[in-house]
């Protein structure tokens, strides 16, 4: 299905808007549950690069509708494909950029975030989500596995027991077990989903922009290197924020007892 193009934005699956130094990205494909379909993946990563360039955004946020956040990678797209097309498309490759995006993204996820939908919401730094959200890896229904990392990230998020039951039956998990498996970072009433997430964003994005990518960069370290070696990394990134104005600010406006007010630099 082709879906309309926004004669403004250009896009066709995605919306987007900005709330102060927020960029928002709305997945916007309703009659497929914001199925991951190539395209959309394309416009998702063209408007999340263009606002981690646009230096008047500290913070993203990536969600969907009531319903779904997305509900996978797009079946009808897939169904007729083999391997050849998989491989030489590198179909899912675009996503392997998402963590390439420096600035914190912040998942806000409402309904369905299953398969592809559940891997994406992973690929972000931490998920808000609606008390009725649900969360799975239905893809071995399909005759398939997850494809988009979710064997890694799910496995590192909530351990070998579960991840392993999870994807190997398809089970959906609702968001207060996804929160105690540590999945999500916060629960809270559906209809406050995006606030949540854009008073986080909105507070995130009002720090010293250095250090905040500093600090993203140095937790996703602690997932790719040992202990020693990781502290060593951080030690030498804290160090660094010395040399950014936004240090001087912060601590000349807890000295002075006023708000902090940071310049990105
Ligand atoms: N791809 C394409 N279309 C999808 C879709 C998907 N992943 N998920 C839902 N849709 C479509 C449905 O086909 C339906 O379209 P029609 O109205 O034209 O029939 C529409 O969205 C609404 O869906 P339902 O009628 O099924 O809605 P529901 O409320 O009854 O059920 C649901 C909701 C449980 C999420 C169900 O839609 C569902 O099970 N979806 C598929 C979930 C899935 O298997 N995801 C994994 C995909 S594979 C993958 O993601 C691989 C990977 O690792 C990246």
């Amino acid at each position: 299905m082709t879906d309309a193009v926004n004669q403004t934005t250009g896009y066709s699956s995605i919306k987007i808007e900005t709330r102060g130094r927020v960029g928002i990205v709305t997945l916007d494909r309703p009659k497929t549950l914001n199925a991951l379909c190539a395209t959309l993946a394309e416009e998702v990563l063209q408007a999340l690069k263009e606002f981690d360039n646009n230096p008047t955004i500290g913070a993203m946020i990536l969600t969907g509708s009531e319903k779904a956040f997305a509900a996978g990678a797009d079946i009808k797209e897939m169904a007729e494909k083999g391997f050849s097309d998989m491989f030489i498309e590198d179909y899912f490759g675009a996503w392997d950029e998402v963590p390439r995006v420096r600035k914190p993204i912040i998942a806000a996820v409402s309904g369905f975030a299953l398969g592809g939908g559940c891997e994406l919401a992973m690929l972000c730094d931490f998920i808000i989500a609606g008390e009725n959200a649900k969360f799975g890896q239905p893809e071995i229904k399909l005759g398939i596995m997850p494809g988009i990392g979710g064997t890694q990230r799910l496995t590192r998020l909530v351990g070998k027991s579960l991840a392993m039951e999870l994807i190997l039956t398809g089970r959906m998990l609702k968001a207060d077990e996804a929160k105690q498996a540590g999945i999500v970072a916060r629960v809270v009433p559906d209809e406050s989903v995006l606030d949540t997430a854009i008073e986080i964003a909105s507070t995130i994005a009002s720090y010293n922009l250095p250090a905040v990518l500093m600090a993203k960069e140095a937790i996703n370290r602690a997932e790719e290197v040992g202990l020693t070696e990781g502290v060593r990394f951080e030690r030498r990134l804290f160090q660094a924020a010395f040399a950014t104005e936004g240090q001087k600010e912060g601590m000349a406006a807890f000295l002075e007892k006023r708000e902090a007010n940071f310049s990105g630099r």
